[in-house]
């Protein structure tokens, strides 16, 4: 593939593709995973390539996507089938149309199956087939909106009718396999090896899976466009500072007028044992009792939780009610414990 710039992105079994032109230098990433973004757009600058569009094969249930993030970041438009629903789509196609990304022509493959709304994209000579087509296998049906007698007309009646020279490039593989051919696929993969309808989706009911880990999570943010819980944290992580477990110890010690420590843990646990000189108002009731428990927005406010999360997300707020100078303790009293530093 000399006239395409070509980076498949491999992360936790996960596969996306960054495809640009080399004559125009457009691009569009296939399957951008939320982990990988500042990663996508390294290789980006790397290869001066603009990223146009951001593609995902189907709603994820297994990961978070980065499609809304880097869109909003560069300008790029989204791409779903029609029928996906999240929000932030702003470029819904359809099976047979055409996406032009420089001198590359990508056709749009409606191929439900694994859920209602995925679709392959076909170049020339290779086919990213997210999850309709696995190396060795293919997507599972047993998640929202699957269906195997779908994904059979999508295999057998669709994709597998291409050029069987086509290369395929699958959205998972948990073998460290790269691609593989439609032939290769034809002929080797066991779940094509059951060519009749019936037998095909008996096959596919008898699949025994876990559910993915984040089925909930990936699905309400992929589908809605709202955040995870660890964007949550990490935004609010990304506004405030922090001070170590020594430093505070330190601080205890030596100027412990400088500080206002509070404990958002709930009460009971307050009581059983804090960090000296502590406060408590637990997360819950924190808007409603601050003004009377600190009215001063001035002071130096550090803010302990049990393990360090709901204390970050805690700074944050406070810092947006004015509270410029509240910062979060980096790790919980839980850590605290661990260290033997001082209880109360
Ligand atoms: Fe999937």
């Amino acid at each position: 593939m000399s006239d395409i710039i070509f980076e498949q992105i491999r992360s936790g079994g996960c596969l996306s593709y960054l495809i640009g032109c080399p004559d125009t230098h457009s691009a569009i990433i296939i399957d951008p995973k939320s982990d990988q973004t500042d990663h996508y757009l390294t290789l980006a600058a790397r290869d001066g390539l603009h990223i146009q569009y951001l593609l995902d094969t189907h709603t994820h249930a297994d990961h978070f996507t980065a499609s809304q993030t880097l869109a909003r970041k560069l300008g790029a438009k989204v791409i779903m089938h029609r029928s996906s629903v999240a929000p932030y789509i702003n470029m819904p196609v359809d099976d047979g149309e055409t996406i032009i990304v420089g001198k590359l022509r990508f056709r749009v493959m409606y191929t439900p199956g694994h859920t209602s709304d995925s679709i392959c994209v076909v170049l020339p000579d290779c086919v990213f087939t997210g999850d309709t087509l696995l190396i060795g296998g293919t997507g599972r049906t047993d998640l929202p909106s699957g269906d195997p007698s779908q994904l059979y007309d999508s295999l057998f009646n669709g994709l597998l009718k291409h050029s069987p020279e086509l290369k395929v490039y699958p959205g998972h593989d948990y073998k460290n396999r790269s691609n593989s051919t439609l032939k290769q696929e034809i002929a080797e993969n066991p779940r094509l090896q059951k060519k009749e309808r019936d037998e095909f989706i008996k096959q596919m009911h008898e699949l025994d899976l876990k559910m993915p880990t984040h089925l909930t999570e990936a699905l309400r943010t992929n589908r809605s466009g709202g955040k995870t819980v660890e964007q949550m944290i990490g935004d609010a992580a990304a506004r405030i500072s922090f001070m170590s477990l020594e430093e505070l110890k330190r601080q205890i010690e030596t100027t412990p007028d400088n500080l206002i420590i509070l404990d958002v843990r709930e009460k009971d646990a307050y009581k059983e044992s804090h960090i000296p000189s502590a406060i408590n108002i637990p997360r819950g009731q924190l808007e409603l009792r601050i003004n009377d428990v600190l009215p001063d927005p001035t002071l130096r406010i550090l803010v302990y939780c049990e393990l360090g999360k709901i204390s970050t997300l805690t700074a944050a707020m406070l810092q947006d009610m004015g509270f410029r100078r509240a910062i979060a303790l980096d790790g919980g009293i839980r850590m605290w414990k661990e260290a033997k530093y001082p209880l109360q």
